[in-house]
């Protein structure tokens, strides 16, 4: 390990142009490297459902955990804890040094893209459960980040959009989680492609002011992927890395700045300071870097990965159906597009290639198996671009492999490489010297006659032919500079074609290569979509033939996606009336969501059950019949409020007005914003049923607490049920009578507990005292205003039935340095691995 001392030496040792030049990743996912110091190349790669590894390519898959809402729905920061470490062990058997994840970012308004991928609306959640996965990821020494730092929750005009929030919701709201992870010893932290209160976060002030100086965060500071466009306030704003390289925007231009005295040469030294302690950290500084470390094996990754889906499966509404009896059940419905093709993960940059996908569908028929028989009939299509091709609809032309063949050909269409690959997604097709145009090769055999749908996504010159006749040929311009919409969810379009079953067709798509605007291609197809009266009439009949129907419903690939916000959070009319007309035919009929986000529910009161799954990951079918059969108990309870319609969400708006979007409602998000309102929602923050009753019987509290201090409440609860349970006891405060404005009440704290049938058991909630300071915009600090606080204890922020006041007392002001998250103290590697059987990465390999 080397000291200040040291590193200072070794700083000295770089010309000026040698340090500038670590300062700016060497390609799109890895650092610079730097013999004279001993310093190696690390490499960064996006979470936070799984690790992609540096490369976008199907043949290396990744472990896919469930998305972060399933995550935070859980409520159990140490099971975040080990699957931060499960992370962490997939980075390392990547070669990964640092994960790019969490993102810490809030669900302020029901239409964010990638609300999917953040953990909740309320911060001091997000925080707990961010710090939690933080705490997982390095106990295994690799670096989280925390991202993207600050207030980019949503995705219209995400590169230039400029928040105009006010300091105290800044505080109190948007900036705490991130302080939290701080607190939990996060090793990086993302400034956003957004801009704050008129500054581009990657210039902004906040970068030092309260990270750097209020918090003493010393770890690196990294820009979102192109997010740094300027020189001279970037580099003396705090950032330390610009991402990816190479780019010109530091470089030479920065060399200059220095050389000039527009920018101290020390700034940079420090920039190369904490790169270089980062890097020591990492294994990538001075003596060979050890890694990879141990694996996980397969069997136990896929154990855990479908235990933390049960967890997080929210139960929303139970009319007595759930859970069902595999044992007094002969026939099981299992209706809806998404059945069969579940959707485990949301889209963008956090995509991986799962190793496995186990959907609703094929979960059930393996827990029913010799049981019960189980129809699967798909209902109406919910519209949408077509998926990709994959190894079940072609074959690769030249091998005959399930598949596809992919070449690179020359200006005069000449062959430069080919490769067999089992996607038509090829977000990164292997550029070679000489390249032109990219070109997949399909055999398609349709199932059947009609008029399938065949698309092509990419940028500029592309054509797709069918059997030698063209079918789409143009210029596609790019409109957007975004990234994820460049380079990973690029806009598909598509014609169609009349084939006919059985007969194979020949699918050739190019696409020319132009440097600047991304080389993904992807092409997909869809069979012809049933009529939807018949689709509809079929789903009916098997309900009704069934002794219970499990229809499954859900968001599609173009709805909920990184780069661009929702436009509704209503299904697809078809999909509310699938739901609909198996309620109708089966009173035992459950609806399964399989969303990332909120979606409307017009039906909700007319089925027997409501699940949701979120994106359940790899495991989700699997998870789901655990929880459908009452092998487990669903665990989740909402880290959000959702509503009846979009219309009676408090906020909503995502649309920046002359690039400006307006926070108005300062504080109030989530359940706050109900509250204040007067809204009541389809399910509240916190929400969620087990399988057994529970009785809220006796709050206890303190009566005074000294203001600035964490207290304690005790909360009685009673399993009232038949069976044991675990229960989520939450904590909210109100001040009434106050002089400075609070939230009608806010979400504090919470503990799970488990009891038998009949047992009692004391919930001990721990309340932070920074959930009870405000920031005080006039001194510019932290203040704990003295009086009545009421706490409310209960099962959501609409069920609250336990009350108690405690007297807030002084005037303090409130400490400046954030407490701990959480009541656990970080555990180690070998703690968090716990029974996982752990292997060494050849044995894993090995075993494939
Ligand atoms: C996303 C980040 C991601 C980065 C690298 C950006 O477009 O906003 O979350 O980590 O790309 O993929």
């Amino acid at each position: 390990m080397h000291d200040e001392d040291e590193r200072d030496r070794l700083i000295d040792k770089l010309t000026l142009r040698a340090k500038v030049r670590l300062l700016t990743g060497a390609d799109t996912w890895r650092t610079a490297a730097e013999p004279a110091v001993q310093l190696r190349p690390w490499v960064m790669s996006d979470g936070p459902a799984g690790v992609r590894g540096p490369s976008w390519d199907e043949r290396r898959t990744s472990v896919l955990l469930p998305s972060a809402t399933a995550l935070a729905a859980t409520w159990d920061e140490p099971l975040v804890e080990r699957l931060g470490a499960l992370l962490a062990l997939e980075a390392r058997r990547k070669g990964v040094h640092a994960v790019l994840a969490p993102n810490l970012n809030l669900h302020r308004s029901p239409l964010g893209g990638r609300h999917f991928e953040c953990f909740s609306e309320d911060p001091e959640l997000t925080g707990r459960i961010g710090a939690a996965l933080v705490r997982g990821i390095q106990a295994c020494g690799v670096a989280a980040t925390a991202k993207h730092y600050v207030a980019n929750d949503s995705e219209t005009d995400r590169l230039t959009v400029d928040v105009r929030v006010g300091q105290r919701a800044l505080h109190e709201v948007y900036l705490a989680p991130f302080e939290a992870a701080v607190a939990a010893g996060v090793h990086m932290v993302m400034a956003g492609y957004n801009a704050v209160n008129g500054t581009t976060m990657t210039a902004s002030p906040l970068l030092t002011d309260p990270l750097r100086t209020a918090w003493g965060f010393d770890g690196v500071i990294v820009s979102d992927w192109g997010a740094v466009r300027t020189t001279l306030d970037t580099a003396a704003a705090g950032l330390d890395l610009v991402m990816p390289g190479p780019a010109e925007a530091w470089g030479e231009a920065l060399v200059r700045a220095v050389e000039e005295g527009h920018l101290a040469e020390q700034v940079v030294d420090d920039k190369v300071r904490r790169l270089l302690r980062h890097a020591e950290r990492l294994g990538a500084l001075g003596r060979p870097d050890p890694r990879p470390g141990p694996g996980v094996r397969p069997g136990a990754v896929r154990a855990l990965a479908r235990r933390a889906a049960a967890a997080g499966t929210v139960l929303l509404a139970n009319r007595g159906v759930l859970p069902l009896d595999a044992g007094r059940l002969a026939t099981v419905a299992v209706i809806g597009a998404h059945a069969a093709r579940t959707r485990g993960q949301g889209g963008g940059s956090a995509g991986v290639f799962p190793q496995a996908e186990i959907s609703a569908l094929r979960g059930i028929r393996a827990r029913l198996r010799g049981r019960a028989r189980v129809l699967h009939v798909p209902g109406p299509v919910p519209a949408g671009p077509p998926p990709a091709l994959d190894t079940k609809l072609c074959t690769d032309p030249r091998s005959g492999a399930p598949g596809v063949l992919l070449r690179m050909l020359d200006a005069g269409g000449s062959e430069l490489y080919a490769e067999h690959r089992s996607t038509g997604r090829l977000l990164e097709p292997r550029l070679v010297p000489g390249a032109h145009t990219v070109e997949i090769n399909a055999r398609l055999r349709p199932r059947v006659t009609g008029a399938w749908t065949l698309g092509i996504a990419g940028f500029g010159r592309m054509s797709l032919r069918v059997d030698g006749r063209t079918l789409l040929e143009g210029d596609f311009p790019q409109d957007t500079d975004d990234p994820a919409l460049v380079h990973v969810s690029p806009p598909a379009h598509c014609a169609t074609a009349h084939l006919a079953a059985g007969e194979d067709v020949l699918l050739v798509a190019r696409r020319a290569l132009v440097p600047g605007t991304g080389r993904a291609v992807v092409v997909s197809a869809a069979p012809p979509a049933p009529d939807e009266d018949a689709a509809l009439e079929a789903a009916t009949r098997a309900a009704r033939e069934a002794d219970a129907a499990i229809v499954v419903v859900g968001t599609t690939e173009h709805d909920e996606c990184e780069g661009r916000d929702r436009l509704r959070i209503a299904l697809e009319p078809g999909q509310d009336a699938l739901v609909r007309a198996v309620a109708a035919a089966n009173p035992r009929t459950v609806a399964v969501v399989n969303s990332g986000g909120p979606v409307e529910m017009p039906w909700r009161e007319e089925v027997g059950a409501v699940l949701l799954p979120w994106f359940p990951g790899q495991e989700g079918g699997g998870a789901l019949a655990d929880v459908l059969f009452g092998h487990t108990e669903p665990g989740g309870r909402l880290p959000t409020t959702w509503p009846a319609v979009l219309g009676d969400a408090p906020v909503t708006g995502t649309r920046p007005v002359d690039g400006r979007l307006d926070y108005t409602e300062g504080l109030h998000i989530g359940h706050r914003g109900w509250l204040r309102a007067g809204r009541t929602p389809a399910y509240w923050f916190g929400h969620g049923l087990g399988y057994t009753t529970w009785a809220y019987e006796e709050l206890t509290g303190p009566a005074t607490v000294r203001a600035g201090e964490p207290f304690t409440v005790r909360v009685r609860v009673r399993n009232t049920g038949a069976r044991p349970g675990r229960e989520v006891v939450q904590v909210y405060l109100a001040r009434p009578g106050a002089a400075v404005e609070y939230p009608e009440r806010w979400f504090a704290g919470y503990a799970a507990v488990r009891a038998r049938p009949g047992a009692a058991v004391t919930a001990r909630v721990r309340v932070p005292a920074r959930v009870l300071r405000h920031w005080d915009e006039r001194a510019g600090g932290w203040r704990t205003e003295p009086g009545a606080c009421r706490v409310l204890a209960g099962r959501s922020a609409g069920d609250l039935p336990l009350t108690s006041v405690t007297e807030l007392l002084g005037d303090l002001p409130a400490a400046s340095v954030p407490e701990a998250q959480g009541d656990l103290p970080p555990a180690s590697m070998t703690e968090l691995l716990g029974d996982l059987p752990t292997a060494s990465v050849t044995e894993l390999r090995a075993e494939g």
